[in-house]
């Protein structure tokens, strides 16, 4: 009889410790191991392939991007927002980090686009291909002064001009970037082709040596670091924000 008295306790605190193991260790595993496997997924969508960090959406969640780089799949076309502004995906190559976009509200109608200007979030993207800013001014009172007439939309002109210097006496003026390419800007053809046919953007967001190595990357919580996750966890020396080395010893190095 005395000895069940003192298993008894015993097997309450293993068994005490069991659950309070389970609950302490299964949630840590389950994150490592969910953002290892859901990162993994690649986005597909349309001419898209293969897509991956910094972009989230369709089977890879908010953690595996950038919260500002979500790509949105609707009947296979891709769309991403930057400043506001909706760009559709024409085409993306995720080896040179490059995407192709062009302004929804433009493609839909480009007599009342949305009012407001191209402008990237520099912390996550550049202009890959050498461009020129045209200025639209919508809701401008007619003068002589006024540059050319792009196309007559209902109850007002739309005139064009190279350089991002607003019109004094239209209403607002919109800022879209468009190939050197493009001279005649008084030919609504011309000037319709090149604003849909959109401009190359690059991201900077990088996972190079996680992924090289058989990892991936996410980004978690307030601080927006970038943490690189192999097979078995975390891998910190292969985060691409982590720096291992500070500015000194880079000098030591070249
Ligand atoms: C994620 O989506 C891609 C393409 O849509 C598909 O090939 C892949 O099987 C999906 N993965 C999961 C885990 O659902
Ligand atoms: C677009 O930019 C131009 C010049 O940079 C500015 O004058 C204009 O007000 C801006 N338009 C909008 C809608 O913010
Ligand atoms: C286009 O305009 C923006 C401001 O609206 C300016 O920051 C940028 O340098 C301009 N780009 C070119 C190529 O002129």
């Amino acid at each position: 009889m005395a000895s069940h008295s003192v298993h008894l306790p015993l097997i309450t605190i293993l068994h005490h410790s069991v659950i309070f193991l389970v609950l302490i260790k299964i949630p840590s595993c389950l994150s490592a191991n969910d953002a290892y496997r859901n990162c993994g997924n690649l986005i597909s969508c349309g001419k898209i392939t293969n897509l991956g960090f910094p972009f989230w959406g369709k089977n890879r969640t908010k953690e595996c991007g950038h919260p500002l780089m979500q790509l949105i799949c609707e009947k296979e076309i891709g769309y991403i927002t930057i400043k506001d502004v909706q760009y559709r995906v024409l085409e993306a190559n995720p080896d040179s980090h490059t995407l192709k976009i062009t302004r929804e509200d433009y493609l839909q109608d480009f007599c009342q686009p949305k009012h407001v200007n191209t402008s990237l979030d520099t912390q996550l993207y550049v202009y890959e291909s050498p461009y020129q800013n045209l200025t639209l001014s919508y809701g401008c009172t007619r003068s002589e002064s006024l540059p050319t007439t792009v196309i007559p939309c209902i109850g007002e002109d739309v005139y064009s001009q190279i350089g991002s210097l607003a019109v004094v006496s239209c209403k607002t003026s919109v800022v879209v970037p468009v190939p050197l390419s493009l001279v005649e800007i008084n030919d609504f053809t011309k000037v319709h082709q090149a604003i849909t046919e959109g401009f190359v953007v690059r991201w900077i967001k990088e996972c190079n040596k996680c992924e090289s190595s058989g990892g991936v990357c996410s980004i978690e919580g307030s601080s927006q670091q970038t943490t690189c996750y192999c097979r078995d966890g975390p891998c910190p020396n292969l985060s691409p924000d982590i720096k291992t080395s500070s500015g000194t010893s880079e000098f030591i190095e070249n």
